[in-house]
């Protein structure tokens, strides 16, 4: 099992949840591991509703300086529950339905893809179908080598739903995409490393410590610079040009006004007066 609640004995739990567990360590890295191993982690209801409420522990938890995603067991997760998200959603009718699918959309993608704190995916195992959102949403991620992706949904009679082949168009090439999308054929986590699905594929028993250690080095940057530099890049990158300088130099000036520790300036100093780093190699030293 892969969990990266292993590596921190002085984790602090941030709630109670029956099917999500979510912790923080030192660090700042906030593990947030989707807990229902005996299901392969399927995303059902009652884990949707709990993981909005995740989401505002984790943003509001000082201690808290990146999320890091993953699941119990050995699944990331199978994706949509098949039994409770789809069938016992679909007999209680048509007004169940919608609100369950903005319930799963809400975290899946409009929560956590503006996370205001850097997130991280750890792949640890199956990842299928509507885990692909989540999976998309977090800013980073990296697999095992041997984690099983795929769009299994023709596999079972239906076209990808929500916003899953969106999540895909957004990271890997149409070819694939589309190869996967209409063969429901698996891939494993080196094949999803080379097709920028993720950013990078490890041995899985090097799985836990590479996350963490990327972890741990967002939770050192400056936070308030961080989220204006992530969400700068993906809100303006279905914008016009035009649009996106008005944006993103208002981004840039919101940045320079909210940040408490006055990054832009200290850094300057330290690179210009004291020459005690050059920014081209690493970061200011903070406080
Ligand atoms: N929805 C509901 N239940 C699921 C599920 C899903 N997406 N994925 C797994 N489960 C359940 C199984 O029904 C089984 O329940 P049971 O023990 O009550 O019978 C349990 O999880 C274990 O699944 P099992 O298939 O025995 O595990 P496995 O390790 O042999 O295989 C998978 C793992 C992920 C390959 C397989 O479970 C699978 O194909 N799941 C569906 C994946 C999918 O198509 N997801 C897309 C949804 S949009």
């Amino acid at each position: 099992m892969t969990s990266m609640h292993e590596t921190g004995p002085e984790s602090q739990p941030l709630g109670e949840w029956t099917t999500v567990l979510a912790d923080v360590d030192s660090s700042g890295v906030a593990v947030v591991t989707l807990n229902r191993p005996e299901k392969r982690n399927a995303m059902n209801p009652r884990l949707n509703e709990e993981m909005a409420d995740v989401l505002d522990a984790v943003e509001s938890d000082e201690r808290a300086r990146v999320l890091v995603l993953t699941g119990a067991g050995d699944a990331f997760s199978a994706g949509m529950d098949l039994k409770e998200y789809f069938r016992e959603v679909d007999a209680a009718g048509p007004v169940a339905r919608v609100r369950s699918r903005r319930t799963s959309n809400e975290w899946q993608y409009r929560r956590l893809m503006f996370f205001p704190k850097p997130t991280v995916a750890m792949v640890n195992g199956w990842c299928f179908g509507g885990a692909f959102t989540p999976l998309v949403a977090c800013d980073l991620a990296i697999a095992a080598e041997d984690a099983v992706f795929g769009l299994s949904e023709v596999n079972w009679g239906i076209p990808p739903g929500s916003v899953v082949s969106r999540a895909l168009a957004e990271t890997i090439p149409a070819r694939d995409a589309l190869f996967y999308i209409m063969t429901g054929t698996t891939f494993t986590g080196t094949e999803a490393a080379a097709m920028r699905l993720v950013n990078e594929a490890v041995p899985r028993e090097r799985l836990r410590e590479r996350t963490h250690d990327l972890a741990v080095r967002l939770a050192g940057m400056n936070p308030v610079v961080l989220d204006a530099a992530k969400t700068g890049f993906k809100r303006a990158r279905s914008m016009d040009w035009e649009v996106a300088e008005e944006y993103l130099y208002a981004k840039l000036d919101q940045s320079i006004a909210n940040d408490p520790e006055h990054g832009r300036d200290e850094g300057m100093r330290q690179f210009l007066d004291d020459k005690s780093f050059r920014p081209g190699l690493g970061a200011y030293r903070r406080g």
